[in-house]
């Protein structure tokens, strides 16, 4: 079992979500869901997940709306016992207020940690500044979003392999850092932009790493789990 491991569900299909949960349970230290698995199966899914093994359950709905509407919804997946979820930094200093009082009011046990996003890994210099019209490098935006993000009290950021070394200098050793975008050497990257290698990030300082294609969409995920695992060494 590596804890560090989180693996990514990115499928709609219930049946092919269990099976990689029933191959994986015992390897990797929690699991990740989406809009792919919750719109069709509402929050329920989380039981059903867990019900066929899997300990602990990343929502990652990257909430980002007004203060009120995601203090309802954090108060939900809190009652669900959700282990960690995504919010939005750009929502702002009140959103995650009101995120961080909702979620401590869950009490202790069912307190899920709560991980801002702030640049995207789909997301590249060309994007944030020609579309986006955010004139700072990558780098820099993600270490002011992350250092908003703990002075708002999240308990962590997310971010690639690229960015984890200033953004764990400028957050100290307090924060968890998540990192997806994970690959093996010479692999398909999909859609995106910014990736990286597992022991590149672990050695930068990363806590946890979400693996999702690149693990899912192996014929053979325990064997491909292992590559990872000593690519971690
Ligand atoms: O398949 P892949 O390993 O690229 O999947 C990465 C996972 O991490 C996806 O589920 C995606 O939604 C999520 N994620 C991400 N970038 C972020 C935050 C979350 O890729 N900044």
């Amino acid at each position: 079992m590596n804890r560090q491991i989180i693996c990514a569900l990115d499928t709609p299909h219930l049946d092919e979500a269990i099976s990689i949960v029933n191959r994986l349970k015992s390897h990797v230290g929690a699991f990740k869901i989406g809009h792919a698995l919750t719109l069709p199966y509402g929050l329920d899914i989380i039981d059903r997940l867990k019900d066929a093994g899997a300990s602990r359950i990343f929502l990652d709905l990257k909430f980002h709306d007004i203060p009120n509407s995601v203090a309802l919804a954090v108060a939900e997946a809190a009652k669900r016992g959700v282990w960690m979820m995504t919010l939005h930094i750009s929502g702002g200093p009140a959103m995650m207020t009101a995120a961080v009082e909702e979620a401590r009011s869950a009490g202790d046990e069912l307190r899920p940690l709560l991980v801002g996003v702030s640049v995207l890994t789909s997301l590249d210099q060309r994007v944030l500044t020609d579309h986006l019209g955010v004139s700072r490098s990558i780098e820099e935006h993600m270490v002011h979003l992350s250092k908003l993000a703990m002075e708002f009290d999240l308990d962590g950021v997310v971010c690639s392999a690229q960015e984890v070394k200033p953004i764990r200098e400028a957050i100290g050793p307090r924060g968890v850092i998540v990192t997806p975008g994970i690959r093996l050497p010479n692999t398909d990257s999909h859609d995106q932009k910014r990736f990286g290698e597992a022991s590149v990030a672990i050695e930068h300082g990363a806590d946890y790493l979400v693996i999702g294609r690149a693990l899912t969409g192996s014929p053979d995920v325990v064997k491909t789990l292992e590559q990872f695992k000593l690519s971690l060494v």
